[in-house]
C-alpha cells in the first residue's frame, strides 16, 4: 500500500522551500516580459482541452521541483496502486474503483480475486435496457401511462454529481422532466410534488448505505405521496433504487428488479459514474451516458500514461499544493463561463473538500502542513458582478480556474464571443492589473487613482475546451477526480474515507428523538439555550 511519506520532510520540499524565498515577491508579469517561450513551455493541449497553466507564480524551475516532489512521493506507483484495485482507502478495508466503472477495455480488474469488471458491465447493460424502456415509453406505471418525470431523492454524492451532469447536458436533453429532492425540506418537496402528477412520475432513490436519514425520509415522503395519488398500494413500477444495500431497499418495498447495485469501491463522491447516473441516462439518453464515461475513461489514460511534465490533473495538483503550502493562500476559486455548468462548484466542494478535508497523515499523526483546499466559485460572467471585486483588489490571493468553451450549441455567435471576451478580459486583468500614470486621463481625479489601480499578478488556470459535449464534460469531470487524489495522496493522508461528517450525524439523530420527547438533555450552554428556544417557539 501507500508508503506512509511525510511531504515536508523530503528534499523536494526543502528545496521548494528555498526557492518560494525566491519566487514569493517575483510578479507574473515580470516572467512574462522575460521568457517569451512562456505560453509554449506552460501550456498542454490534449484532446479537445487546451489548459494554460502559464499565470501562474511559477518559472519552470518551479515546475521542475513540483514535480520532483511528485516523483520522490512515488506517485506514479499510486496511481497504478489505484487502477489496479489496491486497497488504498486503506482506513475503510477498500479499493478505489470509480475508474473501472468507465473502463471499456475488457482488461480484468481483480478486487479480493474477483474480475470487477463483469459486474459493472452486466449493470451498464441493465441501466441500458431500462433507460431504452423508459425513453421509448415502454416502462409504464401502474396505471399503463408512460412517465413524464422523474425524482432523483439522494443527498451528497448521491445527488450532486447527478444533478450537476443533468444540467450541463442541457443540450442534449430529452423531454422527461427530471428533479432532484435532497435537503429535508418539507416546503420544497410539497411545491416540486404539486406540479407533478404521480401516475407518470418515477421516483428513483440513489442511497449507497440505505440508511441516511434524510434520504429514507424523503423517499417515505414521497412514497405517501405516491399511494394517494395513484390511489393503490401497487406502485412498484414507479420506484427504483440505487444502492449497495439491497435487503435494506428491498425492505423498503422496492422491487428486487428494480434495485441497481452499488460497490464498496465506488465513493459517493465518485459515483454518478455507476447506476447512480440513472437519471443523467433517463434525462439525455444511454448513449449520451456512455459518451460522458468514455470521456471521463480518456482522463483516466491520460493520467496513467502521460508524462508528469504533461500530466494535466498532475499539474493542476502540484500547482494547489504550491499555493496552499508555500504561498499559504487559503482558497482557490473555480468559474466556469457556461450557465449549464452552474452546479460544477457545488459537485466539486463535496469532492474536493470531502476528499481532502482530513488532519491525520497515512500513519494516523496530525500533519505539520496545510491540507485540504477550500474550493467555491460561480459562473461568469455573473461572479464576475458577485466576487471578483475581491479578487481583482482585495488583500486576499485567491488562484481561480477559467473554464471556457470555444463552441456553443447556439448559433448566437455574438452572445457567446461577448461571453469568451470577459472569459479572456478577466485572465488578463488579473494578471496584468491596471497601474500608474500611463492609464490615468487627463480628467482622472489623481486622489482617486489609488482606489482604480489594481496590482495584477492573480494566478490563473485556463481551460478552453472545444465544446460542452459528454465527452469533454466527462474528461473535465474526471481531471478533478484526479486531481484530488494526486493531491491527496502528496499530502500524505486517506482521501477516500468520510469519518468527519458522520459525529454531526449521530447528534442530529439524538437532538431529533429529544425534540420528539419534548425534552432537552445536557447539552453546552448555547445548544441548550437554542433547543429550549426552538422547542418553545415551534
Ligand atoms: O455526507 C456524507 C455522505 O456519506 C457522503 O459521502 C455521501 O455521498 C452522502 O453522505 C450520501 O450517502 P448515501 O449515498 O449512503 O445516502
Amino acid at each position: 500500500m501507500f508508503k506512509n511519506i511525510n511531504p515536508s520532510g523530503t528534499v523536494a520540499w526543502h528545496n521548494l522551500r528555498k526557492h518560494f524565498e525566491e519566487m514569493e515577491y517575483v510578479k507574473m508579469q515580470d516572467l512574462f516580459e522575460s521568457q517569451v517561450d512562456r505560453v509554449d513551455k506552460m501550456h498542454v493541449s490534449w484532446n479537445d482541452f487546451l489548459f494554460d497553466f502559464s499565470k501562474n507564480k511559477i518559472t519552470d524551475k518551479t515546475v521542475e521541483l513540483l514535480l520532483d516532489l511528485a516523483r520522490e512521493m512515488e506517485l506514479s506507483t499510486a496511481i497504478e496502486s489505484m487502477f489496479k484495485g489496491d486497497k488504498i482507502n486503506v482506513t475503510e478495508g477498500r479499493a478505489v474503483l470509480h475508474t473501472a466503472l468507465r473502463d471499456f477495455s475488457g482488461q480484468p480488474i481483480l478486487v479480493d480475486g474477483i474480475n470487477v469488471v463483469d459486474e459493472i458491465s452486466r449493470v451498464r447493460e441493465c441501466l441500458k435496457n431500462f433507460s431504452d424502456a423508459f425513453t421509448d415509453g415502454t416502462y409504464k406505471g401502474s396505471t399503463g401511462k408512460a412517465f413524464t418525470d422523474v425524482i432523483n431523492i439522494g443527498i451528497g454524492g448521491s445527488d450532486l454529481g447527478p444533478r450537476m451532469v443533468v444540467n450541463a447536458l442541457e443540450s442534449y436533453r430529452n423531454d422527461i422532466g427530471v428533479h432532484f429532492i435532497s435537503n429535508v425540506d418539507d416546503d420544497h418537496i410539497v411545491s416540486l410534488l404539486s406540479k407533478l402528477d404521480p401516475e407518470t412520475t418515477l421516483v428513483i432513490v440513489v442511497s449507497k448505505t440505505f440508511t441516511t436519514q434524510e434520504t429514507i425520509l424523503n423517499a417515505q415522503t414521497v412514497k405517501r405521496w405516491l399511494v394517494e395519488g395513484i390511489n393503490s398500494v401497487n406502485c412498484a413500477a414507479h420506484f427504483v433504487a440505487v444502492s449497495s444495500n439491497i435487503e435494506q431497499a428491498e425492505g423498503f418495498g422496492i422491487a428486487k428488479e428494480n434495485i441497481f447495485p452499488m460497490w464498496d469501491y465506488v465513493g459517493g463522491r465518485f459515483s454518478l459514474w455507476s447506476a447512480v447516473g440513472l437519471s443523467i441516462s433517463l434525462a439525455v439518453g444511454y448513449d449520451h451516458f456512455e459518451r460522458l464515461l468514455k470521456g471521463a475513461n480518456q482522463m483516466d489514460q491520460h493520467l496513467r500514461t502521460a508524462p508528469l511534465e504533461e500530466n494535466i490533473p498532475v499539474i493542476m495538483a502540484m500547482l494547489s499544493i504550491w499555493y496552499n503550502n508555500f504561498y499559504g493562500y487559503q482558497t482557490e476559486a473555480l468559474v466556469p463561463y457556461c450557465q449549464f455548468l452552474e452546479k460544477f462548484p457545488a459537485h466539486l466542494q463535496q469532492m474536493i473538500m470531502e476528499s481532502n478535508g482530513k488532519n491525520r497523515n497515512r500513519e494516523g499523526y496530525p500533519v505539520n502542513y496545510q491540507t485540504g483546499t477550500i474550493i467555491w466559485g460561480e459562473v461568469g460572467v455573473n461572479a464576475q458582478h458577485a466576487f471578483f471585486q475581491l479578487f481583482h483588489q482585495g488583500t486576499k490571493i485567491i488562484p481561480v480556474d477559467f473554464i471556457g468553451f470555444v463552441k456553443p450549441y447556439s448559433t448566437q455567435r455574438e452572445n457567446h464571443d461577448v461571453l469568451m471576451s470577459n472569459f479572456f478580459g478577466q485572465t488578463e486583468a488579473l494578471l496584468n492589473g491596471k497601474v500608474g500614470a500611463k492609464y490615468q486621463t487627463a480628467s482622472s481625479d489623481d486622489r482617486l487613482q489609488p482606489y482604480k489601480e489594481f496590482g495584477g499578478n492573480k494566478p490563473t488556470n485556463t481551460f478552453l475546451i472545444e465544446q460542452l459535449t459528454p465527452e469533454n464534460l466527462g474528461s473535465l469531470i474526471a481531471m478533478y477526480e484526479h486531481k484530488v487524489f494526486v493531491q491527496g495522496f502528496i499530502w500524505n493522508i486517506f482521501s477516500f474515507d468520510q469519518f468527519g461528517v458522520e459525529y454531526g450525524k449521530k447528534l442530529a439523530c439524538s437532538i431529533q428523538s429529544e425534540l420528539e420527547r419534548g425534552e432537552i438533555n445536557n447539552h453546552d450552554g448555547s445548544t441548550q439555550f437554542l433547543l429550549e428556544y426552538y422547542l418553545s417557539k415551534r
